[in-house]
C-alpha cells in the first residue's frame, strides 16, 4: 500500500473523511501526538488500527469526539452509560469537561453498549477525549467518533510529526494528514474513577498534573493502584516509547561527563537546557547533543522527536527533570518507560 501525506487543508480533510467512512484508517495530528484514527463504531476499522500498529488486543483505545460539554452530551453520543457513574462524581467530571475540553485530558468512564468491545479491550469502561488541534476537530466534524491510539508501532516512540508517522507506518496505512509538529508533544493525561466513587485516579500522567485536576474537580486525584492493562499483561507495558538504542537516564548534567568517559562509541545526549561543553564532548566522539530551552514545555514538545533523531547512536543519555507534577511527572514517566528493559 502506498502511504500518502496530504496537508490538512479542505481537500486533505475531505479525502481523510471519505477513507474513514469506508472503514479505512488515517493518521491525524492532535495537539499531543499524532493519532491513528478509525471510525470507533466500525469494527473493521478498529481491527485495522490494531493490525497496522501490531498492538495487542488487550490494550484499549481512546475514542476522540468532536465536542462534548457535559456527561449528558456524552450519553447522547452513545459512548457512556451515565447511570453507572457515582452521583458524587457527576459534578467533578462536569467541571473537568468544562475546563479541559477540547484539550489534552482523557476520561475513562463506564462504557455504552454501542462502543465495540474491541475498542475497550472488553473492559466495562471507555476512554474519551475531545482534542484541540484544528485539523483533528475539522476531521471529527464529519460526524464520526474516532478511535485513535498514537500512530506508532506498538512499544515504539510516539510520533509528533507527519514524517515520524511515515517512518513508523509507511506502507501500512493509506493517508497521513500533516498538521505540523504537535504543540504539546506528550500524550494526554488519563483519568479514571476510583472504585469507591469518591475520587478520581491518575492512569497516565500528561500535560495536566493530578494536583491541577484535583483543584478543578474539587475531589482528590490519586495515583492509580493498578493500571487495568497491567492486570491483563503483568509487566508487559513497562517498556514503551522505546528507541532501538539503549538509553541511560541521569538526574543532572553533572553526571554525564563521567558516563561518557567510561563508555565507547558515538553518544546521543538529550538535555533539558543547552550545555556547550557536553555538546563539544559528544560531537568530538561523532555523536550529537540535543537540548530543550530549559522549560519543561519545550522538553515535552521535543522529547519524542529528539529521541527519534538520536536513535541509532551507540548510547543515548537523557537528563530527567526534577520530581514534580504535570509535565515533570509525565516526562519522567515517558523517559522511564523508554529506558526500561525490553520484553525480548
Ligand atoms: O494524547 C493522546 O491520548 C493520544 C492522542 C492520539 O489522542 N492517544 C494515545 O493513545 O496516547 P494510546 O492508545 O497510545 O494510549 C491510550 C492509553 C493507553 O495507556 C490505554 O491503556 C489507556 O489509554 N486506556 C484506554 N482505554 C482505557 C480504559 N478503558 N481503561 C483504562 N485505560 C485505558
Ligand atoms: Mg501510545
Amino acid at each position: 500500500m502506498k502511504t500518502l501525506i496530504l496537508p490538512s487543508d479542505a481537500a486533505g480533510l475531505a479525502q481523510a473523511a471519505e477513507l474513514l467512512r469506508a472503514g479505512e484508517i488515517v493518521a491525524m495530528p492532535t495537539e499531543t501526538v499524532y493519532g491513528l484514527a478509525g471510525h470507533a463504531f466500525d469494527e473493521r476499522a478498529v481491527l485495522r488500527i490494531f493490525e497496522a500498529k501490531e498492538r495487542p488486543k488487550f490494550d484499549p483505545l481512546i475514542v476522540h469526539l468532536a465536542q462534548a460539554q457535559s456527561l449528558s452530551d456524552l450519553a447522547g453520543q452513545q459512548v457512556i452509560e451515565p447511570a453507572a457513574i457515582p452521583a458524587a462524581l457527576h459534578g467533578p467530571l462536569a467541571a473537568l469537561i468544562a475546563a479541559c475540553w477540547p484539550g489534552p485530558l482523557t476520561l475513562v468512564l463506564p462504557r455504552h453498549a454501542r462502543v465495540p468491545e474491541l475498542v475497550t479491550a472488553g473492559l466495562g469502561t471507555v476512554a474519551l477525549r475531545v482534542p484541540a488541534h484544528p485539523a483533528a476537530r475539522a476531521l471529527l466534524a464529519h460526524g464520526m467518533p474516532l478511535a485513535a491510539p498514537s500512530a506508532n508501532r506498538f512499544g515504539r516512540i510516539s510520533p509528533t510529526s507527519a514524517q515520524a508517522v511515515l517512518s513508523e507506518l509507511e506502507g501500512r496505512i493509506p493517508l497521513i494528514l500533516d498538521g505540523g509538529p504537535c504543540s504539546i508533544g506528550l500524550e494526554s493525561t488519563v483519568i479514571g474513577l476510583e472504585p469507591g466513587g469518591e475520587a478520581l485516579s491518575l492512569l497516565r500522567p500528561g500535560h495536566y498534573g493530578a494536583a491541577e485536576l484535583a483543584a478543578i474537580a474539587g475531589v482528590p486525584v490519586r495515583p492509580a493502584k493498578i493500571h487495568p492493562a497491567e492486570v491483563l499483561a503483568p509487566g508487559m507495558l513497562k517498556s514503551h516509547y522505546a528507541p532501538d538504542s539503549s538509553l541511560r537516564l541521569v538526574e543532572s548534567q553533572a553526571e554525564i561527563a563521567a558516563l561518557l568517559a567510561q563508555a565507547s562509541g558515538r553518544p546521543g545526549l538529550l538535555l533539558l537546557s543547552p550545555n556547550p561543553e557536553l555538546q563539544a564532548l559528544a560531537e568530538a566522539r561523532g555523536g550529537r547533543c540535543l537540548a530543550a530551552d530549559g522549560s519543561l514545555a519545550s522538553a515535552a514538545r521535543g522529547l519524542f522527536a529528539n529521541l527519534r533523531a538520536l536513535d541509532g547512536l551507540d548510547l543515548l543519555i537523557a537528563e530527567l527533570p526534577p520530581q514534580g507534577s504535570g509535565l515533570a511527572h509525565a516526562l519522567r514517566d515517558r523517559l522511564g518507560k523508554a529506558a526500561a528493559p525490553k520484553p525480548d
